[in-house]
């Protein structure tokens, strides 16, 4: 158990609401090497999100706790750095300066001018971004925008990095771009990442190993699945790999089997239930 550097025990969340409130999430256990890459996936409104913000320090679990490098989580930290869906630069910033408020407010007391200079020279070269530097936000494109703040929570050198779909609101190419990105610089960093996702081929593409979570109310964690892909992975030769395919398979029938999201009663007539659901009901 020492072994893991994150690790979630027994995370309990609800939140308050009349009739005892809203149960999301039921012991969550969960421990994450050094350098790991974890998906968390399931269907939209299980949970996952509270998840990551637990980690976050963002919200406190109802009972249980996250630690990190053998330190007890209690508050946000420049030791967990998030990237979410929706970017989260300041407008009236441009490109170079949103990831400098950050570099300075981490390493303001420890490196010259010069020094953070570089550093943020260099993490916006490795999200491919050294062009735009002098950019507003609202000058550059979504992917770009998504870019910047990867930058951003890298050159935070966080312990974590914590990934809230941080693709989901890019179209198909932009989105495989970066995740090839995000691939290249998790290899060469070796970052520690829990990466939200819904998407089956980003996790099983991304991550050494795929939580799978159920669906809430009381939602948990019903099945871990192991990626034993070599890296460096290349997207296009996987398409056809045998192992690729099975993990795929494994999400795929937990999601859409075991998982399946049943239609509320009153929208559907009794005939429509299968044989299946009928024996269930
Ligand atoms: N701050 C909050 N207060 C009350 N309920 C919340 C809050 N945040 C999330 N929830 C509820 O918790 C559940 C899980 O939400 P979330 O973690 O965002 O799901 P996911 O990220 O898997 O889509 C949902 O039912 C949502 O309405
Ligand atoms: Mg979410």
């Amino acid at each position: 158990m020492s072994k893991a550097y994150l690790s979630l025990s027994r995370v309990d969340m609800t939140f308050a609401g009349p009739n005892g409130g809203n149960p999301v999430l039921k012991n969550i256990n969960l421990d994450v090497r050094r350098g790991e890459y974890i998906s968390l996936i399931g269907h939209s409104g299980c949970g996952k999100s509270t998840v990551l913000n637990i980690v976050a320090g963002l919200l406190e679990a109802t009972s249980g706790g996250v630690i990190v490098d053998n330190r007890e989580v209690n508050a946000p930290g420049p030791d967990r750095a998030v990237v979410f869906q929706n970017h989260s630069l300041l407008p009236w910033l441009t490109v170079y300066q949103n990831v400098e408020i950050a570099v300075d407010k981490i390493f303001g007391g420890s490196r010259s001018k010069a020094e953070r200079k570089d550093w943020i020279l260099h993490n916006l070269a490795m999200v491919n971004m050294s062009h735009a530097l002098d950019r507003l936000p609202s000058q550059i494109s979504g992917g770009m925008k998504q870019r910047v703040g990867i930058a951003r929570a890298l050159a935070m050198e966080p312990k974590v990095l914590l990934l809230d779909e941080p693709f989901g609101a890019l179209d198909a190419l932009t989105r495989a771009h970066l995740q090839d990105e995000v691939i290249r610089i998790q290899s060469e960093l070796g970052n520690t990442v829990m990466m939200i996702t819904h998407d089956v081929d980003e996790a099983v593409l991304m991550s050494d190993r795929v939580v799978m979570m159920t669906n809430g109310p009381s939602a948990t964690i019903g099945q871990v699945l192991d990626v034993p892909l070599p890296r460096p992975r290349n997207r296009i030769a996987l398409a056809e790999d045998h192992t690729y395919n099975h993990c795929r398979q494994e999400i795929l029938s937990f999601l859409y089997e075991k998982q399946r999201k049943v239609e509320p009663i009153s929208a559907r007539t009794s005939s429509s239930f299968t044989r299946k659901e009928k024996a269930v009901a």
